[in-house]
């Protein structure tokens, strides 16, 4: 069990694991592979130039298996303990999902964006909510300026969102804990470092992540199996669903 006291500042980092049990397939490892296209080639301003029916192709298909999908006992547990830490929890995921959301979460940051929601590459206008889908041989999406209309997300060469953020809040926290990420995404797979001389930092998943040696305890499971059990915060145990 992980102690929480009033004096505990907690940072969680979440990956695409959280969200398997749901029935979001990772990105790496078995399953990892979109018609035989690495993440990488879909996921990117040269494939959004060079081929963007592709790109809304895979997004689209994301957009329908998010769409389904409902929260697990993961993100139930991280909900709840926000509930009882407030002020004192941050949740950054790298997943472009609402499962956290839909778990009940209130303040969650999209480092890589949101899958439910598109943006213009050409103009300023805001992201909007956006759950269309845009498949081949449909047209392209198009914004009133005329540019076209793409997904709100970062894709590889970009910059993730909210950094700034996300970096005061790695600075003041005193438990890192990542959770269903392999570690080989920068710059989330650097935060653990950045933060080992100040906090504890603790992994969550069935499998070593890449940066391993930067934690200094490991959980080996699956997330929605060890996080409702995990957590007692300030000498009580914390319950899910209760
Ligand atoms: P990966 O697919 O690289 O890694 C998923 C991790 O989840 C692996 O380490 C698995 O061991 C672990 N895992 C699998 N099932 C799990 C479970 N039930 N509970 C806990 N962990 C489990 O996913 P990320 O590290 O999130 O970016 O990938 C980082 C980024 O790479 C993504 O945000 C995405 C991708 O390119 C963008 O799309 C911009």
């Amino acid at each position: 069990m992980l102690r929480l006291t009033p004096s505990d500042r907690v940072f969680i980092l979440t990956g695409a694991g959280v969200s398997a049990e749901s029935g979001i397939p990772t990105f790496r490892g078995a399953g990892g592979l979109w018609r035989n296209y690495r993440i990488e080639e879909v996921a990117s301003p040269y494939a959004w130039q060079r081929d963007p029916r592709l790109v809304w192709e895979f997004y689209s298909m994301r957009r329908r298996v998010a769409g389904e999908a409902k929260p697990n006992p993961a993100h139930l547990a991280l909900a709840r303990l926000e509930q009882a830490l407030g002020d004192r929890f941050f949740l950054c995921t790298q997943n472009v999902d609402n499962l956290h959301e839909q778990a009940g979460a209130q303040r969650v940051v999209h480092m890589h964006g949101e899958l439910f929601k598109s943006r213009c590459d050409s103009c300023n206008r805001p992201p909007f909510a956006d759950s269309g889908t845009y498949d081949p041989p449909a047209a392209l999406p198009r914004c009133d300026c005329g540019g076209t209309i793409r997904p709100h997300i970062c894709w590889f060469g970009e910059t993730p969102f909210e950094m700034e953020r996300i970096y005061d809040a790695l600075e003041g926290c005193t438990l890192f804990m990542a959770i269903g990420t392999s570690g080989v995404v920068e710059p989330a797979a650097s935060f653990v470092a950045y933060v080992r001389h100040h906090a504890r930092a603790v992994y969550v998943g069935p499998e070593e992540p890449s940066n391993r040696s930067s934690f200094s305890d490991a959980y080996f499971g699956k997330a929605g199996e060890l996080l409702p059990t995990l957590f007692e915060v300030d000498g009580k145990p914390l319950t899910v669903g209760g």
